[in-house]
């Protein structure tokens, strides 16, 4: 869309389920059981390249796109996004994060994504300043503060994303944007409460929901802890 906003028509806050902690071999049940607690769910598509492991890919995402009607948010963590944003749309993605290291032109990413009608976002690494995405703000329907090294979930969460997250929320405001702010990595009952303090409205969580007994009742309590 020429807004750079699409359809991506959310709640304020909200607990993005990462699947990379849920079985592979069940996935659709592993988002079927929480279907009536979320509106997205956050697919980690790894290439072995841009980050050291292989997650899945667009085949993968086509067979979730059946058993499930919510957003499918696919944060691409591949050297070469450009090249395979046709794949993602055909699979039934909804949106597409890109890392700004990988692309630090963006532009034709933004502006394939509007071609193709699909959502897109930029993300930066722990170690890569939020200046390298505040040019682009006005054009993404998401922008995704790393708080964890990509690659692999399990991992503690970075303090110094926080600040980060605030720079940006202050930017969005400030333009009378609403880009979508989303933090991912390590989030726990802990710390998502600064999360949400910081500014971020989508709050990514793997190991935290799937890594327990229940799930559902997992983002439940998550929920809770930000008042989504
Ligand atoms: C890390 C991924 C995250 C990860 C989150 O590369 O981008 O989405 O799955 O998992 P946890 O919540 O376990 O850190
Ligand atoms: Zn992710």
């Amino acid at each position: 869309m020429a807004d750079g906003y699409s359809d991506l028509m959310l709640s304020d806050i909200q607990i993005a389920p990462s699947i990379l902690a849920a079985d592979f071999a069940h996935l659709g049940d592993a988002v079927a059981q929480l279907a009536g607690e979320i509106e997205m769910v956050h697919v980690d598509v790894m290439d072995g390249h841009f980050v050291p492991n292989i997650s899945l890919g667009p085949p993968v995402i086509a067979s979730l796109r059946k058993a499930t009607d919510l957003y499918i948010d696919c944060h691409l963590m591949i050297t070469d996004p450009l090249r395979y944003l046709e794949s993602f749309k055909a699979s039934g993605a909804d949106g597409v994060t890109a890392h700004i290291e990988a692309v630090p032109n963006p532009i034709p990413v933004i502006d394939e994504c509007g071609i193709l009608d699909l959502d897109v976002g930029l993300v930066v690494n722990p170690s890569t300043p939020v200046d390298a995405i505040m040019p682009y703000l006005d054009r993404l329907s998401m922008v995704l503060v790393m708080s964890v090294q990509p690659g692999f979930g399990g991992q503690s969460f970075i303090e110094d994303a926080l600040p980060k997250v605030e720079s940006l929320r202050a930017a969005i405001d400030a333009r009378g944007l609403r880009t979508n702010l989303q933090i991912d990595g390590g989030i726990t009952l802990v710390n998502a409460a600064s999360a949400r303090d910081a500014g971020a409205n989508i709050l990514v969580a793997g190991s935290s929901i799937f890594g327990t007994a229940d799930p559902a009742a997992a983002v439940r309590d998550l929920k809770a802890s930000i008042g989504a």
